[in-house]
């Protein structure tokens, strides 16, 4: 049913403040006023929406688009099936979507497919918008929870994707298409959108934008490194002002058409091929764990005697 993210709305203070750092740090770029901007990496109509909302700073929503011929009448169908409750909202651009949660509350948009008129790939279209440094795309969100078996069911039962992998059972990856995941859920005890992952083209252009985050005093959490499931070489950028984080990748796995889950052990060598684990800190969205990765305390801190 679901053919990939197409954007994720933002709660924020100030849209003409967040525009202009999503802007600057991101490479992203597109319109707004006071109440709302709407951000594109590329070409597509937009995949970042900016909401001024009074609020804690966060994710509002996740938007997927559904696959060419599934309408939303289809989807709502499927969605009542399921047992689900979902209503109807309005959607920038694309007018109408449907609405619904995920067992741990996260709210999901779904859109009916556009297919652009110039369908050409994107290096052979002419732009007087777009900045040297930009995304390919918005790809995936990685989610925080404590039940993750109940998270891949539904997302199996109610929106039609299926299971990458898994490792133990505290961590899975779910596909829509070949990409090995469009949505993944870790346990860590409880619910939190960790990251927004934004592709790159290469691992040359991950060098630009992890030279021009340092710059802008935006050292990286964790990274760069080599995913072990799903293979991408990844960074990740904390963004303090919505409690959550950006990662930057590419060369993500692509899975074969019939591919089946995986199930890997939990041991060291499952996050970073390269070797090195994540900070504790990486894991929290409180000052105490901010203060800590920016002070690089668990480094600092030094080995137990010996
Ligand atoms: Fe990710």
């Amino acid at each position: 049913m679901i053919l990939r993210v197409h954007h994720a709305t933002l709660r924020v203070h100030d849209p003409v403040e967040a525009r202009e750092r999503w802007a600057r740090l991101h490479g992203l770029s597109g319109e707004g006023d006071a109440e709302r901007a709407l951000l594109r990496c590329a070409y597509e109509d937009f995949c970042l929406e900016l909401r001024r909302d009074d609020a804690d700073p966060g994710v509002e929503h996740v938007a997927y688009e559904l696959r060419s011929g599934v309408s939303l009448a289809e989807a709502a169908e499927r969605v009542a099936e399921a047992g689900e409750a979902f209503e109807e909202v309005e959607v920038p651009i694309r007018g109408r979507g449907l609405r619904l949660s995920d067992p741990d509350g996260n709210r999901i948009v779904l859109v009916e497919r556009v297919i652009a008129d110039d369908r050409k790939p994107a290096v052979a279209r002419f732009t007087d918008q777009l900045p040297g440094y930009h995304p390919r795309r918005l790809q995936h969100v990685n989610y925080l929870t404590a039940d993750t078996p109940r998270l891949a069911d539904w997302y199996e039962g109610v929106l039609g994707l299926r299971v990458s992998d898994w490792v133990g059972d505290g961590a899975v990856w779910l596909h829509a298409d070949r990409d090995h995941h469009v949505v993944a859920f870790l346990d860590k005890g409880y619910a939190h959108v960790h990251h927004l992952a934004f592709e790159l083209t290469d691992w040359g252009e991950m060098r630009v934008a992890l030279d021009h985050l340092a710059q802008h005093g935006r050292p990286l959490a964790w990274g760069p490194g080599r995913h072990t499931m799903a293979q991408n070489l990844f960074a990740y950028c904390r963004m303090v002002e919505e409690e959550m984080f950006v990662e930057l990748f590419c060369d993500m796995e692509q899975l074969e058409p019939d591919h089946q889950p995986r199930h890997f052990a939990d041991d060291p060598h499952g996050a970073n091929a390269w070797g090195i684990l994540p900070p504790r800190s990486y894991f929290r969205f409180d000052a105490a764990a901010i203060d800590a990765e920016r002070e690089q305390l668990e480094a600092q801190q030094g080995l137990p005697e010996g």
